[in-house]
């Protein structure tokens, strides 16, 4: 079976209305445990041993610390996460719960897909937003690849919903389990890793408009250079990718 087969089939067995409340009613947040099917996890496994030696390190005193693989880098060696990311079946599935103005992120973006990193002791990153620097919203993915680890996603739900007390929540991210959400929603942050652990995640990005201004391209392309994936990376896309 194909990457594409076998997700379409996974999502085809979904029910798609009970996420679709869950979504709406939780301010366009909803998680899911073992979503991706483990044959899919596996494959990433694989490919992911050979891109370790490319993971971009970064350190952001008080606030991040991990390795970053961008999209660059990983359609060339990852053509199961390419593939997840173009897969028809699972876009329309996103785009529904979104209410349908889904769209790719530009192929200059190097988060449209990414892997996170951490693979030291104290690899973490401290609360913020997914801030949409798009003229639209911004979506966020996030899928378990590999975690012999003690982290977890930590999140608070209605920060920004007058109408509703903010709630907490704490879960660990297994190989296969997805979290999608509207990046200016959730606050959220993903705890230190201890000695001796391992948590490899993919990220995927979509956004409802591909137009950015100047300057949020600007801070944008900055942030993710210094927090991410390095200057050549982002700067020079493809060509900014080690071989
Ligand atoms: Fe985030």
């Amino acid at each position: 079976m194909t990457v594409r087969s076998e997700l379409a089939s996974a999502i085809s067995a979904l029910p798609s209305n009970t996420i679709h409340q869950e979504f709406v009613s939780q301010d366009e947040f909803f998680a899911m445990k073992n979503f991706i099917p483990q044959s899919i996890v596996e494959r990433i496994c694989d490919e992911f041993a050979k891109l370790r030696p490319k993971i971009n390190r970064n350190y952001i005193p008080k606030h991040k610390k991990g390795g970053s693989v961008s999209r660059f880098t990983l359609e060339k060696y990852s053509p199961t996460i390419k593939e997840i990311y173009e897969t028809p079946e699972f876009f329309d599935f996103l785009n529904n719960l979104v209410g349908g103005d889904l769209q790719d992120c530009p192929p200059e973006d190097p988060h449209a897909y990414a892997l996170y990193c951490y693979t030291e002791p104290g690899d973490h990153i401290g609360f913020h937003y997914d801030t949409s620097y798009y003229k639209g919203r911004r979506y966020t993915i996030l899928i378990g690849i590999i975690d012999n680890s003690s982290c977890k996603l930590e999140y608070d739900l209605f920060t920004k919903n007058p109408q509703k007390e903010t709630t907490t929540h704490s879960t660990s991210l297994d190989p296969g389990d997805l979290v999608f959400f509207n990046g200016d929603n959730l606050y959220h942050r993903v705890t230190p890793l201890g000695e001796g652990e391992e948590r490899i995640a993919l990220t995927l990005e979509y956004v409802t408009d591909q137009s950015m201004g100047w300057f949020p391209r600007f801070v944008s392309n900055m942030k993710d250079s210094i927090a991410y994936f390095g200057f050549k990376n982002v700067f020079l896309g493809k060509k900014g990718t080690t071989q």
